[in-house]
């Protein structure tokens, strides 16, 4: 694999990112890290997404300039995404002036191809969804069902796409790619949208909405903001239609785009559409995720439970991001919903990170500085079975990768933090050391040690910290590939003293939680 493009959907600027937006941050940054280790060359994209009713009305009420406004919300999420060790590779804001222009280009450039024009009418338009609306997308009393608001009827005349001369090669496409949309029992749902679609407004009237990127040569009308925001995952990359740049033929086409499942139909259709019409490759991979609940309730200002990823953080007192990543990225098999709660997320972080694997580090470190003065004898062996596994699991893992997997590829990890577990349980290196039976006992620590380092590898991408803090008493190179894991990864003599040892993850403490919620 010589390269590996993963974007996420860019937030809107009208609020403060929460654990919902930051859920997806976490997953892309997760595949994103794993795809480091095995490509030498891996690119994430995210950012904010700027344009639009929500944020011009916000705005006004605030009385701020638009422009200000964005520049201090679009802060909030680059500084929650520090918070959260987000790596993005690059950060995309659509008010910035070189995607503006290039959008504009994409728009005159589809005028001219004649699959955009101008045509009168009257919608429907849900301000929280930035779209145009169906009778048949509103629920029993009238409303978005995912906003609860009806929407507004809008008559204007406004710029079309012609949606309809792609459909049937949408429908093919995604026929024929069964693991285009992940995960695949989505792509059903979107075949049956395909079936009623029609051409969609792309443009608003500036007397209605103003906050928006000009079409050239029409001074009535802005561009729409899905196009503005979809284009966002080529324009970061420098797309131009005529001289298309060094860094865009390099990544694109993306191997995949993490998005949430309530705007997979803007992805998997209209996305599709526009790089057909301007002769671009296809995403290879859409990843749709599912809703993350608080305490299994949709999260709603009016309901006074959005949870930022920040007050998480300091309320448990947390001075690295890993455990929040670790859990909000095995919040939910792939593609489905999951949800947050303080209780789960403590005890879950607690068993795995602290109870099985750091203290397995720690007990075995311990026990090579009391029977060997914590060095690595050249006579001691690895059990190959343990071993083995491990090797084995590295190959799951990556499997479980492949498929976008995250959770299904953490509970593999911890299977084998259990297995090894177990093994220093079962050999009882604490009784042998007793028997003196010195060279069995060197040779069970010898095999866990080992094996952390697999584990160290395999973990870094959900806690990067932590695997840094586990290789740094093993010793071990953390940035080795994962295809580069070698039969020997601890080197024979002094691995490490007493002093060095510290450990790799602390319980959350309750108390100390509920202390600072109150
Ligand atoms: N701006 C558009 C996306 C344009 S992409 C070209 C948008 N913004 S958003 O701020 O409403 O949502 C951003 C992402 O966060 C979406 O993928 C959305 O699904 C996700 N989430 C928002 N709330 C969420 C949860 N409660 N749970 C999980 N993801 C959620 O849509």
């Amino acid at each position: 694999m010589e390269k590996f493009y993963t974007t996420t959907a860019i937030d809107y600027v009208n609020g403060a990112p929460h654990i919902g937006h930051a859920y997806e941050k976490i997953l892309t940054d997760v595949i994103f890290r794993h795809f480091q280790q095995r490509t030498s060359d891996a690119y994430m994209l995210t950012g904010t997404d700027e344009h639009g009713i929500k944020i011009q009305k916000t705005s006004a009420e605030l009385n701020i300039e638009p422009q200000a406004f964005c520049d201090m919300n679009a802060q909030k999420f680059i500084d929650a995404w520090k918070l959260l060790g987000i790596d993005y590779s690059q950060f995309i804001r659509t008010t910035q002036k070189e995607h503006k222009e290039i959008v504009q280009k994409i728009f005159k450039r589809l005028v001219e191809k004649g699959d955009i024009y101008k045509h009168s009418y009257t919608g429907l338009y849900c301000a929280g969804c930035e779209a145009f609306l169906s009778e048949k997308d509103l629920d029993e009393n009238g409303c978005c069902p995912n906003h609860q608001k009806k929407p507004e009827v809008v008559s204007e005349e406004n710029y079309f796409f012609k949606l309809t001369k792609y459909k049937d090669a949408i429908i093919k496409h995604i026929k024929e790619n069964p693991n285009f949309i992940v995960p695949s029992f989505r792509a059903n749902e979107v075949l049956n949208q395909l079936e009623n679609i029609e051409d969609i407004s792309v443009s608003r009237a500036k007397t209605n909405v103003s906050w928006g990127i000009d079409v050239l040569d029409d001074n009535e009308q802005v561009i729409y903001v899905w196009i503005d925001a979809l284009s966002n995952y080529i324009t970061a990359l420098g797309y131009d239609i005529e001289n298309p740049s060094e860094k865009f033929k390099k990544y694109w086409p993306a191997d995949v785009q993490v998005i949430g499942k309530d705007i997979l139909k803007f992805h998997s259709i209209y996305w599709l559409a526009i790089l057909m019409a301007l002769d671009i490759p296809l995403p290879k991979h859409i990843l749709a995720h599912g809703w993350i609940t608080i305490d299994e309730t949709k999260m709603s200002k009016s309901l006074g439970n959005v949870v930022s990823p920040s007050s998480v953080i300091e309320s448990f007192e947390m001075t690295e991001p890993d455990a929040l990543r670790y859990y909000m990225a095995t919040a939910a098999p792939v593609g489905k919903d999951g949800n947050y709660s303080d209780n789960d997320f403590k005890e879950k972080v607690n068993a795995h990170l602290a109870n099985s694997m750091g203290n397995l580090l720690n007990r075995t470190l311990s026990m090579l500085v009391k029977y060997f003065d914590g060095e690595i004898k050249p006579e001691f062996i690895k059990e190959n079975e343990l071993f083995d596994k491990s090797l084995k699991t590295i190959q799951e893992v990556k499997h479980h990768f492949d498929y976008f997997e995250i959770a299904e590829a953490a509970q593999k990890i911890i299977e084998l933090v259990d297995l090894t577990n177990k093994y220093v349980t079962d050999n009882a290196p604490w009784t042998l050391a007793k028997e003196e039976k010195m060279t069995e006992c060197g040779n069970v620590l010898y095999t866990v040690l080992e094996v952390m380092c697999v584990i160290a590898s395999l973990i870094s991408p959900y806690c990067p910290n932590i695997a840094q803090k586990m290789a740094k008493q093993l010793k071990y190179d953390i940035n080795t590939k994962l295809d580069d894991i070698k039969i020997n990864n601890i080197k024979t003599g002094k691995l490490i003293s007493k002093e060095e040892i510290s450990p790799v993850f602390l319980r959350l403490d309750s108390e100390l939680a509920d202390k600072g919620k109150k």
